[in-house]
């Protein structure tokens, strides 16, 4: 009889090679491996080779698909696409919103103001961005940053599951709602669903295929607007670290 973990991995194989769902055909597919034991760092014990392969599969879905995508409107708009940037062995992904000005000028996610906070963030749990993975659900920036349209989170969002498809982090950090609600699929805002970890499925489909603990906390630039919500943010970022087994801070 066939294993349940085997069905879930065959479930996500076809889930993955359904293009209409996902819309990424040409995108090669890597499954989640068995992991081996975590290390302290924020970097999985992979083999270099293994690292390497997942970068590759990183560069041509930004190369190939990313840099090229027509999909909305906001190509027309754009001036760089901002496909994220860390480490293609990140035991860690942070996921905001999309790409502001700063970051639509240079190219890199979370440059700007709110991108110089989460920076500090990421420091205070005793990491570096290099360590972690940071990208965004749109890699365009919607004219004078107004919030993403559904249909621009529907056509963009493939992107991000095949960005943690690859991956396959341990634990991502859901910055925002726009980020939280695309991720776990649902509307419920972020002053509710932070402070808890929640699966995320990769295959979108609740309990089809592996889950990944999604830590949602509140966006560095809605922080830098009521910084007397910093404390509960920090919190979020400490039980991700607990999680990981990263030292917390005495
Ligand atoms: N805000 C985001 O959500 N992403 C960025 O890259 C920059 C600002």
């Amino acid at each position: 009889m066939t294993p349940p973990a085997h069905s879930a991995r065959e479930a996500l194989v076809q889930y993955f090679r359904t293009d209409q769902l996902l819309g990424l055909k040409e995108v090669p597919v890597r499954l989640p491996q068995p992991r081996t034991s975590a290390p302290a760092s924020c970097k999985k014990a992979v083999s270099a080779a293994a690292a390497a392969e997942r970068a590759e599969l990183l560069r041509v879905l930004d190369d190939d698909q990313v840099k090229k995508c027509t999909k909305c409107g906001l190509s027309e708009s754009r001036g760089h696409t901002v496909f994220g940037q860390g480490s293609s062995a990140a035991r860690l992904v942070f996921v905001g919103e999309a790409p502001g000005f700063e970051e639509d000028r240079q190219g890199v996610a979370f440059v700007g103001k709110a991108g110089q906070l989460l920076t500090r963030m990421i420091a205070a749990m005793g990491l570096s961005r290099e360590e972690v993975f940071i990208c965004n659900v749109l890699k365009c920036r919607p004219p004078n940053n107004r919030d993403p349209a559904a249909d621009e989170i529907a056509k963009c969002s493939p992107y991000l599951y095949e960005q943690l498809a690859i991956i396959e982090p341990e634990v991502i950090v859901a910055l925002g709602a726009p980020a939280a609600k695309t991720l776990l699929q649902t509307t419920q805002g972020i002053g509710r669903l932070r402070g808890r970890f929640h699966d995320f499925y990769l295959s979108g489909i609740e309990g089809i295929g592996p889950a990944i603990p999604l830590m949602p906390t509140y966006h560095p630039a809605y922080l830098l607007r009521s910084p007397g919500e910093k404390n509960k943010a920090w919190a979020d970022l400490q039980a991700v670290m607990k999680r990981l087994g990263l030292p917390l801070p005495k």
